[in-house]
């Protein structure tokens, strides 16, 4: 291997290519790891396919597709956990652009799976929200930019479907704000909508982008229009769009500030951006003022202080388990996200929770639609490690040193059944199932104090059905379930524990364990929950595991 020194850098040859040589640094710093966020229809798939298409990582629309789970198969669990399991090679798009690498963690779209796409969040560094401009914001959109909103990361929201009879831009922005308690700033800003929509103005660059309806090409050049009062945008667009957009563009100068990159980094503002993913229509510039304003990787609490992207040891955590649909191989993927450090292949790692240390010898790395084995990996990056059911959701891997991050937390479950085993037989098979499963995430398992009893909470009903066909697929064992009408399991904690044993004598019949061994409350209804928070008011309940 030769190196040479450019005033670039340093590049090395193998004989065939010139690689230029990044330091620790700058590989953190030109990383860019997030998920896009929406609800179910809003255009997540189309989009991602776009970014990768204008990344170059992919030449062929519909290449993405595979990660959509099809309303019309709902009803088909099986037909939903194939599609999952195809869905591995979507789980992490990476590819370059420009000088940075860019990592898209995909979010399952079906709402059965949120719990796994809340677990996602807490490994990406930033998100770039879809709303449809004919519905607005929607269900999911509000639940998912809650949980952002938890951690404040950094949201940019594109409002897709401009070609579309949409609402007025003004109100959108409104509903935005109010329904999502997010403060937005148009970054581009729509002339004209649906049938009439002519393209955007990008409000920073002063540039004119027009739309080419239904060629679904790339938009060419944008025209470069600094004044819009000296009559040239009219060479372009008739009068009445051009005052409309002169009359938007002196509102919005007062009242939107200028972008402040540190608000936004901060998770108070959040840019808008408007388009049309199918018809590659705006998707440059949010491209481009993405990789730009977008954070690197971030650093992460642990329970003894903060690790940071640069510090030299390797660290990260495990977020999402992905389980081999072949029964016949029981092995997993575990996706990590690195945290900091640089990760090698065939380095013994420390996992925190075992006191194990473990190597992996093919961990995998995925660009775009390609898995490919990795000799090193940096900060932002995320892998895949095959497990043979070693790893549990939220695992800390270190390089030596014994800590664990947080901020991987479960969420209450909205759905709970009883579980009964159906073959005494099998009960140790039935009772490792259900661990290995909620391992892995699928949903969340408590054990009643009074009794003993087995309870299943998912934020899904299709997970009842999935849980039951892997445990007998897979581990041989049968169990039903029994219909249980709770509100919430909520985490409940006092610091005073004499109030709490208090708390937890009266309400015997209420309380459960999680698989921590950690007190949950399971609450009825709201209202026995707020008679429960009135009569004990020292007892903190916590609608997520960490607290
Ligand atoms: P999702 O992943 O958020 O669920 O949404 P997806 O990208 O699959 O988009 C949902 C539907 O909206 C798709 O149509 C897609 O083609 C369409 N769509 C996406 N972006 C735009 C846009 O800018 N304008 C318009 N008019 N439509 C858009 P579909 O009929 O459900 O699927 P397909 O048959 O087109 O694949």
């Amino acid at each position: 291997m030769l190196i040479f020194a450019c005033p670039k850098g340093y590049y090395e040859s193998n004989g065939l290519n010139l690689h230029l040589i990044m330091s620790f640094t700058e590989e953190i710093n030109r990383r860019r790891t997030f998920a896009i966020i929406a609800h179910p229809d809003a255009g997540k798939t189309t989009l991602t396919e776009k970014l990768l298409l204008f990344g170059g990582a992919i030449h062929t629309a519909g290449a993405v597709k595979s990660n959509k789970i099809k309303k019309a198969t709902t009803s088909d669990f099986m037909e939903i956990e194939k599609q999952r399991g195809i869905s591995v090679s979507t789980s992490v798009m990476a590819f370059d652009y420009k000088n940075y690498k860019v990592n898209i963690l995909d979010t399952p779209g079906h709402e059965d799976f949120a719990e796994d796409t809340y677990r996602t969040l807490t490994a990406v560094d930033s998100v770039i929200m879809v709303i449809d401009c004919v519905k607005g914001v929607e269900p999911q959109t509000r639940k998912l930019l809650e949980v952002c909103r938890m951690r404040n990361t950094p949201v940019i929201v594109f409002i897709n479907k401009m070609d579309r009879e949409g609402r007025n831009p003004f109100d959108l922005l409104d509903e935005i704000e109010k329904e999502l308690k997010i403060k937005v700033l148009p970054l581009t800003w729509p002339i004209g909508i649906g049938k009439s929509f002519k393209g955007v103005y990008n409000l920073y660059e002063k540039t004119l982008n027009l739309f080419q309806g239904d060629s679904k090409t790339t938009v060419e050049e944008s025209l470069q229009i600094t004044d819009l009062n000296n009559g040239e945008i009219e060479k372009y667009i008739n009068k009445d769009f051009a005052d409309q957009l002169r009359a938007d563009v002196e509102l919005i100068s007062g009242v939107y500030d200028k972008l402040d990159k540190q608000k936004y980094l901060e998770g108070y503002i959040s840019p808008v951006f408007f388009g049309s993913a199918v018809n590659n229509f705006g998707i440059n510039e949010l491209l481009d003022c993405f990789v730009e304003i977008a954070p690197g990787p971030q650093q992460r609490e642990t329970e003894s202080g903060i690790i940071k992207p640069d510090d030299k040891k390797f660290s990260g955590f495990i977020f999402k388990i992905h389980a081999n649909l072949d029964p016949k191989h029981r092995d997993r993927i575990a996706f990590l996200r690195i945290v900091s450090g640089t990760f090698e292949r065939n380095k013994y790692y420390h996992q925190v929770r075992t006191d194990k240390d473990l190597r992996f010898s093919n961990p995998t790395a995925f660009m775009a639609q390609q898995k490919s084995i990795i000799d090193e990996a940096y900060p932002g990056d995320v892998i895949g490690l095959y497990d043979a059911g070693n790893f549990k959701i939220g695992d800390t891997l270190t390089e030596g040193v014994n800590f664990n991050f947080k901020g991987i937390p479960s969420f209450s479950p909205e759905l709970f059944r009883y579980v009964n085993n159906m073959d005494p037989m099998k009960t140790k098979q039935l009772q490792k199932g259900l661990e290995q499963l909620t391992d892995e995430g699928v949903a969340q398992l408590f054990t009643k104090k009074v009794d003993g009893r087995k309870i299943i909470g998912t934020v899904g009903a299709l997970q009842f059905e999935v849980i039951q066909h892997r445990l007998k697929a897979e581990y041989n064992a049968t169990a039903n379930f029994d219909q249980l009408n709770l509100y919430k399991a909520l985490w409940i904690t006092c610091d005073d524990k004499k109030k709490l044993d208090a708390f937890v004598a009266d309400r015997a019949a209420h309380i459960a364990y999680d698989k921590e061994q950690r007190l949950v409350f399971l609450a009825e209804s709201a209202w026995l929950l707020q008679m429960a928070q009135e009569k004990f008011p020292d007892i903190k309940f916590h609608v997520k595991s960490e607290y």
